[in-house]
């Protein structure tokens, strides 16, 4: 099972969000992200993301071996998801703003998976309508993010099958009840939907060599939760004649209220894409934070940035500048920065976010279509 340290626990469907990301590295059997791969992508990008530089991706397995391949000529490919369970928040777009500057840099396809399957087999109660819905909200934030629509392909499962099924009847065959017991902690009560959907998710990593009919390289940017089904793709890709997908694993965003990651589960301590600017403004301003409870206090002691939500969304995704948020990292120390100002400036840099992001979305609706791999692409065919 995957339990982590400091009590949190990391499976696939329930992580949080400040934990020691050393350990799970251990746990996982991960390796650490080291100047090593980082220099590697910069010797072909020429310059580095921040979210690298700040190792926000910290993570991973083979992503040298896919710059290599990459390098090498090899065909490549990013392979992401979402389980489409609500609206969309920061921390969920997180690694898809990496993910676009991976695109853009290395000029590869993505296949992005949308389980709307998943999470219905998943929820308790709720209707595969809905989930599908979302899928489709979800699909305007890619686009809002620019994530490119002619290289861009969504697959979702509920309507999408015919592309995942020929690769998941191989599969399947290779996984055992066992397997999927241990790795992911179903029981005799589980449903059986939650017991093949691994299978379809394994798939897609597959599917862009079925696709183009040669040998095609996978990265797969994503939270180290998502970690079991790789490593059951990794050890079955050999036997099927794929090559094993290569993982890059992030961080997960705080979310804004005492310890864990930013969640569906607390909306108040969530900034959705949807949210109305006002309403984002005003979870900031009653965010947690790593302060003292008085100006006085914070003055003479200073806060604590390390263990400060608000602080973290600097560093993880509003602030490019080094030189400047080491120098936010400083104030807040040493108590020249109050909590109070610090929040204000980040809600007004997440507020102007949103505008921009929303009239983005909105324009989004006209083009969605291009983002939807049925439109582009035939579904791979056991009979050649
Ligand atoms: N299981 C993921 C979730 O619950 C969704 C997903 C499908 C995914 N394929 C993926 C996530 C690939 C990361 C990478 O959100």
């Amino acid at each position: 099972m995957f339990v982590a340290s400091n009590e949190a626990t990391v499976t696939p469907w329930e992580a949080e969000a400040f934990v020691d990301y050393d350990k799970l590295i251990k746990i996982f059997g991960s390796k650490p992200l080291t100047d090593n791969e980082i220099n590697l992508l910069k010797s072909i990008t020429g310059e580095i993301h921040p979210m690298l530089r700040r190792h926000v991706f910290y993570s991973h397995r083979d992503f040298d071996k896919f710059i290599e391949s990459y390098r090498s000529g090899i065909r490549c490919a990013l392979y992401t998801g979402r389980g489409p369970s609500g609206h969309t928040h920061l921390g969920h777009i997180l690694p898809w703003i990496f993910t676009k500057w991976l695109q853009d840099k290395l000029g590869l396809e993505l296949f992005f998976q949308m389980t709307d399957d998943e999470k219905y087999w998943h929820s308790e109660g709720g209707n595969i309508e809905e989930f599908n819905r979302l899928a489709y909200e979800n699909i305007l934030d890619l686009a809002a993010l620019g994530l490119d629509p002619a290289k861009t392909h969504v697959i979702i499962d509920s309507e999408d099958i015919a592309f995942l099924y020929p690769i998941a009847v191989k599969v399947a065959k290779k996984i055992t009840f066992s397997t999927q017991k241990g790795a992911f902690g179903f029981t005799e009560s589980t449903n059986v939907g939650m017991i093949f959907y691994p299978v379809l998710q394994i798939s897609v990593a597959f599917l862009p060599t079925e696709l183009y009919g040669e040998r095609v390289d996978v990265l797969i940017p994503a939270g180290i939760d998502q970690d079991p089904y790789w490593r059951i793709a990794r050890d079955l890709a050999p036997s099927l004649g794929y090559s094993k997908p290569a993982q890059i694993h992030n961080k997960l965003l705080p979310g804004l209220g005492i310890g864990g990651k930013m969640s569906s589960s607390k909306p108040e301590t969530a900034i959705y894409t949807t949210d109305l600017p006002e309403e984002a403004v005003k979870k900031i301003i009653r965010a947690y934070t790593g302060g003292q409870p008085t100006a006085e206090l914070q003055r003479k002691l200073g806060g604590d940035p390390d263990h400060c939500p608000v602080f973290k969304m600097y560093e993880m995704l509003f602030e490019e500048d080094d030189k400047k948020l080491q120098d936010r990292y400083h104030a807040c120390k040493t108590g020249a920065l109050l909590c109070g100002e610090c929040k204000a400036e980040l809600a007004e840099r997440v507020a102007r976010f949103l505008k921009d992001h929303q009239a983005k979305r909105k324009a989004a609706e006209s083009y969605v279509d291009k983002y939807l791999i049925r439109n582009k692409f035939n579904p791979p065919r056991i009979r050649k």
